[in-house]
Parts: C-alpha cells; sequence; structure tokens
C-alpha cells in the first residue's frame, strides 16, 4: 500500500459526465474515488445514492471506491452500498443507533469499515470501536459542501488519533475531508494524516495532473 493517498470527492466531478472525469483524475494519478453521499436529513445537502457507485463499477472504474455516508439512518445505505461494489464505507457515529452492528455488517459485506468525525464530535466513540476500524475520517469542515475553509482545530485532533491508531498497532488509516489543498496538505500529512480527501482542489481545476503532482511533491518533502 502506498504511504500517501489521494481521494479526489466526486461532488466537485462533472456530473453530467461523471464516469469520463472520474476516470480523467484516476489517469491524473489519484488513488481512491471518494463518494459524498448526502441524504439532506443527516446534512442539509442531497448527492447521489448507491446507483452512481454501481454506474462507476459497470463503467470500468476499477480504482476503489471510499463511500462517506453522511447520511442517518445507515444501516440501509451500508447495504445498498455493499451491493453496489464500494470498497470501503464510513459513516457519522451519531447518525447510526447502533455503530457496532453497522461496523459489523459493512465488515461482513467485504469491505473495510470506518467512523467519520465532524469537527465537534468527541473520540471517545473510539474507545469501544478502534479494534474493528480499518480507516477513521476527520472532517475538517462541516459537513454538506464543498469548497469550504479548512479548520485549523482538526491538526490537534489528527494528531491525538494519529496516536490513539499507534498505540493500538492496528494498521488504520487516518483520514481528512475538507479545505484541503496544495498549501495546507503538507502540515496535514505532518499532524498524521495519510488520506487525503480533496474536491474543489482538484475537480474546479484545468489540470488534473498538475494539481495532483503539487500535491505529492509536498507530500514528498
Ligand atoms: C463535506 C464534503 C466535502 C468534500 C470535499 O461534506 O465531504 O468536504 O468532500 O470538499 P472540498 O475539498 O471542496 O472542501
Ligand atoms: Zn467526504
Amino acid at each position: 500500500e502506498k504511504q500517501f493517498l489521494i481521494a479526489p470527492s466526486i461532488l466537485s466531478a462533472d456530473f453530467a459526465r461523471l464516469g469520463d472525469d472520474v476516470q480523467k483524475v484516476l489517469d491524473a494519478g489519484a488513488d481512491v474515488v471518494h463518494f459524498d453521499v448526502m441524504d439532506n436529513h443527516y446534512v442539509p445537502n442531497l448527492t447521489f445514492g448507491a446507483m452512481v457507485c454501481k454506474a462507476l463499477k459497470d463503467y470500468g472504474i476499477s480504482a476503489p471506491i471510499d463511500v462517506h455516508l453522511m447520511v442517518s439512518p445507515v444501516d440501509g445505505m451500508i447495504e445498498e452500498f455493499l451491493k453496489a461494489g464500494a470498497d470501503i464505507i464510513t459513516f457519522h457515529p451519531e447518525a447510526s443507533q447502533h455503530i457496532d452492528r453497522s461496523l459489523q455488517m459493512i465488515k461482513d459485506g467485504g469491505a473495510k469499515c470506518g467512523l467519520v468525525f465532524n469537527p465537534a464530535t468527541p473520540l471517545h466513540y473510539l474507545d469501544h470501536t478502534i479494534d474493528k476500524l480499518d480507516q477513521i475520517l476527520l472532517m475538517s469542515v462541516n459537513p454538506g459542501f464543498g469548497g469550504q475553509k479548512f479548520i485549523p482545530s482538526t491538526l490537534q485532533k489528527a494528531r491525538m488519533v494519529r496516536e490513539r491508531i499507534n498505540a493500538s498497532g492496528r494498521d488504520i488509516r487516518l483520514e481528512i475531508d475538507g479545505g484541503v489543498n496544495p498549501s495546507n496538505i503538507r502540515e496535514i500529512a505532518e499532524a498524521g494524516v495519510d488520506m487525503f480527501v480533496a474536491g474543489s482542489a482538484i475537480f474546479g481545476k484545468a489540470d488534473y495532473r498538475a494539481v495532483i503532482d503539487e500535491m505529492r511533491q509536498e507530500l514528498s518533502l
């Protein structure tokens, strides 16, 4: 596995040509496709369901699809995205009635599982779940929209989570989501993050390879 993974969020992609746009960003060097699933209930916005995941798999997208469920309830969507071929599924603990059962459903379905922490969500949800997790997603914006500004207090939170991951002895990806761009990606990596979601910083640009190369350059220093 690569040390650092770049996961463009399709929230900012061209939905009139989604398959082509996702293939283009993968050809430009992205590692994972980040799916921001919003239900206009848990977050004040509505995006897409499992059919889009299935459409991209049928289209031939072979990179892992990293599904970020900003939905409540959670379990029905876990079932749908497992059927649609999701490789990773993460959800917000506040959105699930039974966190352990939701995590177990993802694992039983053969996908990697993770919890998502909003800026104000405390880390105590890790106390009885960390030994089941493959991934932890830290929101560096309040969920719902792309193009927002990175919340600086997330850096300290990332350091704390990295410490807990190291203490767990498990190989857990620490992912960040919101306001990530070439100018802040290095300090985010220095805080212990190794997987980077970026929507507007990548899909908002004319040259995907140039911005992904710039991010990798910042990560290699
Ligand atoms: C918020 C979304 C965004 C998106 C990334 O709910 O999850 O964080 O993925 O958007 P940018 O990179 O444009 O902040
Ligand atoms: Zn996301």
